[in-house]
């Protein structure tokens, strides 16, 4: 009696598994990409997460000259121009959200990358003032981009998120 009850409850719990098994891959098939691109990814952008990495090496920046190691100024601001990119497909999804703002949103992307690249030859030569011109105009791009995208991707990106759930 008590072997045929623990069979009963193992093949209900075989039951309930599967069944949330399905449930899942029915609700991963709902969700799953259909023509917009832009809209199933229920993922925050990994730009923010190279984002929050440009702002510690930002912050090391202004320590370092503080301390006047140049070398370390050198190196992070190298790590600023040469930051990583999001993988293909989210560079595509955002190049599409952007559209013909695209080529904007890049050049922001490469003056920050032209003044970092300043920043770390005037640390190596150990010239603190240039270091200094050098740093605002990184962070002028920086805020530059910011005021132009920050508000648009977080509305169209974090809606997305939401759509996925
Ligand atoms: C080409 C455009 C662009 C440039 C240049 C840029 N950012 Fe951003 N950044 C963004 C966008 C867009 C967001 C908003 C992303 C979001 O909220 O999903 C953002 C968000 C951030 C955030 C917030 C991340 C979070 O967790 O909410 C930080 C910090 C940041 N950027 C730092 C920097 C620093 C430092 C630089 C310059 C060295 C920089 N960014 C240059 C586009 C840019």
């Amino acid at each position: 009696m008590k072997a045929l009850i623990t069979r009963i409850v193992k093949g209900m719990m075989t039951v309930i598994v599967m069944g949330s098994a399905a449930l899942v891959a029915a609700a991963d098939a709902y969700s799953a990409p259909t023509d917009d691109a832009q809209r199933n990814s229920n993922e925050p952008l990994m730009l923010r997460g190279i984002m929050q990495n440009l702002s510690t090496d930002m912050q090391q920046i202004t320590g370092a000259m503080a301390m006047e190691d140049w070398q370390q100024v050198a190196q992070a601001a190298t790590r600023v121009a040469d930051h990583p990119q999001p993988t293909m497909s989210e560079r595509l999804r955002i190049m599409a959200f952007l559209g013909t703002d695209a080529a904007i949103f890049k050049g922001y992307d490469q003056r920050v990358h032209t003044a970092a690249m300043k920043l770390a030859e005037a640390a190596r030569r150990e010239e603190g003032g240039a270091a200094i011109k050098a740093f605002a105009e990184v962070q002028s791009n920086c805020l530059g981009c910011h005021q132009t995208f920050r508000q648009p991707f977080q509305a169209h990106f974090e809606v997305n998120y939401e759509q996925a759930y």
